[in-house]
């Protein structure tokens, strides 16, 4: 399944999209870059595809594996929480039951179908979104903590579909957080979050703490109950990465 990149930026409106078949890591490529935002890196897999915390994300061939970069906007710390909240909904639509965990990550069954990082260099700021959409299964320890659309569905995804999608519903969020806000978002995002319940994991000092998600306040701020009952609040400055 061949990703056309004329196409991709047709429907999308962009003028710079970058399709390859490899990457070492999409963020990688956005970040090399010499196109002026808005712009898409997109890969069918990727060598070295990278995760929040210096994670590794898996990126074998049927996943979608993207970087839409954009202009910084002034609420630059929300990217992050709103670009999961858009995806969310994106996904909704496709399969029953999915979460969202703070701060990022979409689970179903209880297993991770997509994850998001955001990176911030000068101006731009680069969303990279990784969905688990094909796969027929993983191994090692993902065969237990992973999922794709495919194993909850039932059926094959069209991937160049579901990129122009996404792109476009993390655009229009993007759109909306420009003109209204993060204040638009919060409510719904809370609510979602909060319904969600699960597990979050907070890391202060080197040490990572899990816990619940008590509340996400105006400004992004998590507020976090630890497992001993300790409270936290993780700014939502902190779910930038910087590069
Ligand atoms: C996470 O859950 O830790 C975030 C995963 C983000 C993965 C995507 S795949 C496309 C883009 N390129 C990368 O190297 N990472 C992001």
């Amino acid at each position: 399944m061949i990703m056309d990149a004329a196409r991709i930026s047709k429907a999308l409106g962009l003028s710079h999209v970058e399709f390859r078949k490899e990457v070492t890591s999409t963020q990688d490529a956005a970040r090399a870059s010499q196109a002026s935002p808005p712009y898409l890196v997109c890969a069918l897999e990727q060598s070295a595809g990278k995760g929040r915390l210096g994670r590794r994300w898996q990126s074998d061939r049927g996943g979608l594996y993207f970087s839409m970069v954009v202009q910084r906007p002034e609420e630059d710390w929300a990217v992050p929480l709103v670009s999961a909240y858009a995806l969310w909904k994106g996904l909704s639509s496709k399969v029953l039951s999915l979460k969202l965990k703070w701060p990022n990550d979409l689970y179903a069954e209880d297993k991770k179908l997509a994850g998001i990082m955001v990176e911030g260099w000068d101006d731009r700021l680069a969303i990279g979104v990784g969905v688990n959409v094909n796969q027929q299964g993983f191994e090692g320890s993902l065969a237990s903590s992973a999922v794709s659309l495919r194993m909850l569905a039932g059926a094959e995804f069209d991937l160049e579909a579901l990129l122009i999608d996404t792109v476009s519903l993390i655009l229009k969020a993007m759109d909306e957080l420009a003109e209204h806000g993060f204040q638009f978002f919060q409510p719904a995002l809370r609510r979602v979050l909060l319904e969600a319940d699960q597990p979050v994991k907070v890391i202060r000092d080197n040490r990572t703490y899990t816990g619940r998600l008590l509340d996400l306040g105006p400004s992004g701020e998590a507020l976090v109950q630890g497992s001993e009952g300790e409270l936290f609040t993780v700014p939502a400055q902190h779910l930038l990465e910087a590069r």
